[in-house]
Parts: C-alpha cells; sequence; structure tokens
C-alpha cells in the first residue's frame, strides 16, 4: 500500500475567531485579578504557534507589562511530536524576582511546556503562571498542566490562529481541524 499523500487536505471550521476573542476577553481579566497587584509582569510568548494569541492577549491588558519571547521547537514540519524540546531562541531579558505569564498556543504532549516551565523556574521568578489557548489532554505524555486554558479541544489536528501544518494556515484568523482527503 503507497503512503497517504498528506498535502491534500481541507480545514473545517472548529472556533471561530468571534468565540476566541470573547475567550481572551475572560482571560484577561482572570490574569488582571492574578496579577492586579503586579509592578514587573513580563508576558513570554513561545514561538512561533503563540504570537497571535500573545499578540491579542497583551491589547486585552490593563497591566503594565513587558513582552518577550522564547522559541522552541518539537515537531519540525511533521505531525508528531518528537519529544525532544529545543530552544532555538531564548528570553532577551532578565525574570529573576519578576512575574512571568507565559503564552502559549496548544498543550498537547506536554512536553514543550514542561520543559519552559523548568527552565523558567530554574531562573527565579517571582511567580510563575501559564495560560495557553487549547488543551488537548487526550494526547497528554507528562503530568503538566496550563493555569488558565482558553479551549479544551478533542485529539483532532487543529491549524489556524498562529498554529501551523507543514508551517501552513498559522494566518488562519480562526481553529479548524484539519481532515486528509485520503483518509
Ligand atoms: C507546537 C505548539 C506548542 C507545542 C505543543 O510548537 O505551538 O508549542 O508544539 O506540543 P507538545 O505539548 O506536544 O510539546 P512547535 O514545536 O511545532 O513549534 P511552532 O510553535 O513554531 O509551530
Amino acid at each position: 500500500m503507497s503512503e497517504p499523500d498528506h498535502s491534500k487536505y481541507v480545514v473545517k471550521d472548529l472556533i471561530s475567531a468571534k468565540a476566541i476573542a470573547a475567550r481572551i476577553e475572560a482571560m484577561a481579566n482572570e490574569i488582571e485579578s492574578i496579577f492586579a497587584d503586579s509592578q514587573q509582569l513580563v508576558v513570554v510568548g513561545l514561538l512561533r504557534g503563540s504570537f497571535m494569541f500573545i499578540s491579542d492577549l497583551v491589547r486585552e491588558l490593563n497591566l503594565p507589562v513587558e513582552v518577550d519571547f522564547i522559541e522552541t521547537s518539537s515537531y519540525g514540519d511533521s505531525m508528531e511530536s518528537s519529544r525532544e524540546v529545543r530552544i532555538l531562541k531564548d528570553l532577551r531579558g532578565e525574570i529573576k524576582n519578576k512575574d512571568v505569564l507565559v503564552v502559549e498556543d496548544i498543550v498537547d504532549t506536554g512536553h514543550t511546556l514542561q520543559h519552559v516551565i523548568k527552565l523558567l523556574n530554574s531562573r527565579e521568578p517571582a511567580r510563575l503562571v501559564v495560560c495557553a489557548l487549547l488543551d488537548k489532554p487526550a494526547r497528554r505524555e507528562v503530568d503538566v498542566q496550563a493555569d488558565l486554558v482558553g479551549f479544551e479541544i478533542p485529539d483532532e489536528f487543529v491549524v489556524g490562529y498562529g498554529i501551523d501544518y507543514a508551517q501552513r494556515n498559522r494566518n488562519l484568523p480562526y481553529i479548524g481541524t484539519v481532515k486528509f482527503l485520503d483518509d
């Protein structure tokens, strides 16, 4: 039997742009409550997948924030996690004794988040809180959980709103599921 041709697929709507915006507004309110007394909050986006989420989230945050980024890679261009998390780009700034909000697009196996939490905690932030737009608990391989989750989703391959399949579809303003035409 030949390999399936994964270049032919359609994207089906899962979470609309409107639903994402409403959920982000609610998450921002929760984050403002958590960090109401914070003077030094560093919002750390995990590149590349979180670029759209972090840009919309910080616009809703009525707090003094710094924005920084860390880039990790676990998937390459494949659909399967290699389980080996590499830091491709580290933070520019110091986080010691500062409050940190980690912004992740999706928690899947959990390897990326586990690795990043361990790394950032080793730098002794005052507080570390994690928010993830999407959580796919059925795929979890390690015991890690975001403190705030936008949407819990089923075990389906998703794209859009920053999330790619083979580097495509990150620019979709909504989240969709990938359906391969020859499956
Ligand atoms: C994806 C996604 C998460 C991570 C989740 O990133 O953006 O960061 O995988 O997977 P895990 O819970 O199984 O570790 P990826 O490494 O593909 O890089 P990208 O953000 O540049 O797309």
